[in-house]
C-alpha cells in the first residue's frame, strides 16, 4: 500500500469493499475495470439490504409509516446529490436509470422540442456512443446535423476546431468531460462558456469525471449534466440527470405515467412540478438510496483527497506499461484521469484480456463503446486498465507481470 494519509487512506478504504477480497482463479483479484463499473463498499450494500429488508414501501403515495419513511430516504438522496454536483435546487436532480438515459431524456424532450430542420448539434469525436447515437436518432427525424470537435493524435480535443463550427445554426452542445477509453479531462468550462457566447446550452456527460473529482454544476455553468449511481461506487439502475430549473421547466415530459401528472382528466392532462414531471412510473427507491449512501461514503475522506494517490498511480502504470517492448499507450493527454487504454504489437486486446484474467486481473478490453476513438487510431480495440482510488502499485505490478505472461504464450 502506497498512499497514507490522515483523510484517505488506501489500506484502510479497501477493507470497506468486499468485492476487492475474493479469489479469481484461485488468486487474489486484481480490479483494474473501474470505468465500466465500481465495487460498492459495504455502507452501500447495507443501506439497499436495509431498505428490502425492513423498509419497503412505494414513495410519495401513502400516508403509511413505511412509505413516509421510504418518501424521506428518497427525497433525502436527492439532497444528498444536489449538495455533492453543487446544485441550486433539489429539483434540479432527476432520477434515471443511468447516464445514457439522462442523454435520452434530453434528446427526446429538449430535443425533439426545441430543434429543427437544419439545426446544428455539436459533439466530440471521443464521445461515447451514449453520447452519439441519441443525437444521431434526433437528426434523422428532425434534418439535424451532428458536427464533430476532432482530437489530436494525445487524444486532446482541438478547441480551435470547436469554436469553428459554432455558428448561429449551432443549438445544443453535448460533450462528455472525461473519456472513457483516453482518459482525457476535457476543458469542459471553456467549452460551456464559449457555447453561451451565442446563447447555445451545452450538456455534460458526466459519467467518468463524476468518480473522480468533485463537481460543481454552478461554477461550471453547464445546462445538464449527466452521470451513473454505479461508477460513483453506488448502485447500478440509478443515475441522474441534472438540468437548470430555468431549461427543466420549458421541456415537455419524458415519459407519461403516474406520478408525472398533476391532473388527469380524459379531455386534458397537467404536469406535476419538477423534479416528478420527469420520473414517471414508480422509481428506483432502493438504488436512489444506495446512491445516497455511497455519497455519504465518499464524503467520510473526500474524492479530492484521493487525487493524489491517483495521479501516482497513473504515473506509476503509464511508466511500468510503457517499459514492455510493444505495449503502446492510447491516450496520452497533458490533463488525464488514472485510465490507461493500450496495445500490444501483434496480440489481439481480447486475448490480453483473457491471458490477464487467468491470473486473476480483471481489465476491459475491446472498443470500449468508443468505436469513433478506435477509428481514429486505425485500431480496432484496446486493453483498458481503468485505476480506482482503492487500487495500489502492487496491483499495477501484478498487471504488468500479467501481460509479460500473455507475450510469452504468443513468443
Ligand atoms: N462506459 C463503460 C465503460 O467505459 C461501460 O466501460
Amino acid at each position: 500500500m502506497t498512499h497514507i494519509s490522515p483523510i484517505f487512506n488506501v489500506a484502510q478504504v479497501r477493507k470497506d469493499f468486499p468485492n476487492l477480497h475474493i479469489l479469481v482463479h484461485g488468486r487474489p483479484l486484481v480490479y483494474l475495470d473501474n470505468a465500466a463499473t465500481t465495487f460498492k463498499p459495504q455502507t452501500v450494500i447495507d443501506a439497499i439490504e436495509k431498505h428490502y429488508k425492513t423498509e419497503t414501501a412505494n414513495v410519495h403515495r401513502g400516508v403509511h409509516y413505511l412509505s413516509e419513511k421510504a418518501t424521506a430516504e428518497f427525497e433525502g438522496a436527492r439532497d444528498k446529490i444536489k449538495n455533492f454536483i453543487h446544485a441550486k435546487q433539489s429539483c434540479e436532480v432527476i432520477f434515471t436509470r443511468g447516464t445514457t438515459e439522462s442523454i435520452n431524456l434530453v434528446a427526446h424532450s429538449y430535443g425533439r422540442h426545441f430543434l429543427k430542420e437544419g439545426d446544428e448539434i455539436i459533439i466530440s469525436e471521443m464521445e461515447h456512443h451514449s453520447n452519439i447515437v441519441p443525437w444521431q436518432m434526433l437528426c434523422e427525424e428532425k434534418g439535424c446535423k451532428l458536427k464533430i470537435i476532432p482530437f489530436n493524435d494525445a487524444g486532446e480535443l482541438l478547441f480551435d476546431e470547436f469554436k469553428k463550427l459554432l455558428n448561429s445554426q449551432t443549438k445544443l452542445v453535448s460533450v462528455v468531460y472525461v473519456s472513457n477509453s483516453l482518459g482525457t479531462i476535457n476543458p469542459v468550462k471553456e467549452i460551456i462558456t464559449e457555447a453561451h457566447k451565442l446563447h447555445v446550452p451545452v450538456l455534460i456527460d458526466a459519467a467518468q469525471a463524476v468518480t473522480y473529482h468533485s463537481i460543481d454544476v454552478q461554477e461550471l455553468d453547464c445546462d445538464f449534466l449527466a452521470f451513473s449511481g454505479h461508477k460513483l461506487f453506488g448502485p447500478t439502475g440509478i443515475g441522474v440527470l441534472y438540468g437548470k430549473a430555468s431549461l427543466l421547466n420549458t421541456m415537455p415530459p419524458y415519459q407519461g405515467g403516474g406520478d408525472m401528472i398533476s391532473k388527469v382528466t380524459f379531455e386534458k392532462t397537467t404536469y406535476n412540478v419538477l423534479p416528478y414531471k420527469f420520473e414517471a412510473g414508480t422509481p428506483n427507491v432502493a438504488d436512489a438510496i444506495g446512491l445516497g449512501a455511497a455519497i455519504d461514503y465518499l464524503q467520510t475522506f473526500g474524492l479530492d483527497n484521493t487525487l493524489q494517490h491517483k495521479k501516482e498511480l497513473l504515473d506509476y502504470g503509464t511508466q511500468a506499461l510503457q517499459s514492455i517492448p510493444g505495449v503502446k499507450i492510447i491516450g496520452t493527454a497533458q490533463r488525464k484521469t488514472s485510465i490507461l487504454s493500450f496495445t500490444v504489437d501483434g496480440i489481439h486486446a481480447h486475448d490480453i484480456g483473457t491471458l490477464v484474467d487467468n491470473e486473476g486481473v480483471a481489465i476491459r478490453t475491446g472498443h470500449h463503446c468508443n468505436q469513433p476513438v478506435m477509428q481514429h487510431f486505425h485500431i480496432p480495440a484496446t486493453s483498458r486498465a481503468s485505476l480506482a482510488f482503492y487500487n495500489t502499485k502492487e496491483e499495477i505490478d501484478k498487471l504488468v507481470k500479467a501481460v509479460y505472461k500473455a507475450k510469452k504464450v504468443f513468443e
